[in-house]
């Protein structure tokens, strides 16, 4: 079985980060998100990956997977020249999907539990669809599912007004080569693009066998900034172990679970897990709150940061708190007069904020 990751996309929705990088290159705990993704493939015993990308992005994109040496991964990339939806990045793959029954993975999407297992249960039942499905308190929002006892899904809507279940579409599918012909029947919806939801509704009126499964774990989808920090949230309670391989001086303070890369340095702080600190960093007179990653190179000095992610080469001086913000690559938020509110933000890579 092959796999089939979509890395392309234009993440409007993440701006102003994806302005500059692509989404699913944006580090959970000092991890891009497509690093999880591999690793979950990898866990399925997966060995073969179609990586679409999108033409802004593919390099960026290439420079992390490389060869996919790091998972034992053989990779492809295919180019969709743009983003005309999920069934048009199928369409794009078809060269290197062939005949082969496939998984496909949204490059922004993380799974608490991952994959595996449930490859053999779709070849075992020998499905034509096999779709992981999460209850959700928004249904309007999601692609929604109909599942009748058995496990067949016998109704799927995209973004409905009036919701028939809680049951929304994850971004991981399995899918047997008669998905081709689905998509190939298809047209374009209102908004452009040729949707998953209508080829595999498609699917089910050419009598393919769909059935769903309700994971018990998380999902997030990394779409936007209150759900990208949701998703660091979650990881840095269940993924992080106290690991401490920096410098800490006898005047800083490390509480609970604590990752603390090489090379990093805490003078006069506080850090209270879940944190991950990466390469290099610097912690000065400051406080790092739960849940808080920050990315390798950066400094805090002076200042409270509280469930929050800074990217690389971040420079942070002199806040009296920020919460809940995402700050790009080599962005720097620094104070100018006294200032003693709460901030928060999401400003993007190379951007310098003063309040
Ligand atoms: P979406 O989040 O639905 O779309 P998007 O990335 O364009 O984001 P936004 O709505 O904020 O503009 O896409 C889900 C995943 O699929 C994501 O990893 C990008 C990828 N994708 C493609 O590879 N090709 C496409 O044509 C589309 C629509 C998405």
């Amino acid at each position: 079985m092959k796999a089939l990751v979509l890395s392309g996309g234009k993440g409007t929705r993440l701006r102003p980060i994806t302005h500059t990088m692509a989404k699913q290159l944006v580090p959970v705990a000092n991890e891009p998100i497509l690093g999880y993704v591999f690793q979950h493939l990898m866990e399925a015993g997966i060995k073969e990956v179609g990586v679409v990308v999108a033409p802004e992005t593919q390099e960026d994109v290439k420079r992390f997977l490389k060869n996919g040496g790091r998972w034992g991964l053989k990779i492809q990339y295919i180019l969709q020249d743009k983003p005309l939806g999920l069934a048009h990045a199928v369409k794009t793959a078809q060269p290197f999907l062939g005949s082969s029954p496939f998984v496909m993975y949204l490059g922004d999407n993380l799974l608490a539990e991952g994959i595996k297992g449930y490859r053999e249960r779709f070849l075992e039942e020998k499905l034509d669809a096999f779709l992981f499905l999460k209850e959700v308190e928004n249904p309007k929002a999601f692609g929604v599912a109909v599942l009748n006892k058995k496990g067949h899904i016998t109704r799927l809507i995209e973004k409905p007004e009036k919701p028939p279940s809680n049951l929304a579409l994850v971004g991981v599918y399995f899918f047997s080569p008669k998905i081709h012909q689905a998509i190939a029947r298809i047209k374009p919806s209102a908004r452009g693009e040729l949707e998953i939801t209508d080829a595999i509704q498609e699917l089910m009126n050419m009598k393919g066998l769909v059935k769903g499964h309700i994971l018990e774990g998380w999902w997030l989808d990394t779409g936007k900034k209150d759900d990208f920090l949701a998703a660091n949230t979650t990881v840095l309670d269940d993924y992080i172990k106290r690991d401490i391989c920096g410098q800490c001086d006898s005047q800083s303070q490390i509480i609970g679970r604590v990752r603390l890369a090489k090379k990093t340095k805490v003078i006069g702080s506080i850090i209270r897990g879940p944190v991950v600190i990466g390469e290099g960093s610097q912690i000065i007179h400051s406080f790092i709150g739960p849940y808080t990653t920050i990315g390798p190179y950066s400094r805090v000095i002076h200042s409270v940061i509280e469930h929050s992610v800074l990217m690389s080469h971040c420079l942070v001086e002199n806040i009296a708190r920020l919460e809940d913000s995402l700050i790009g690559r080599e962005a720097q938020v620094i104070q100018g007069e006294n200032h003693s509110k709460a901030l928060r933000l999401m400003i993007g890579d190379n951007a310098v904020v003063e309040v």
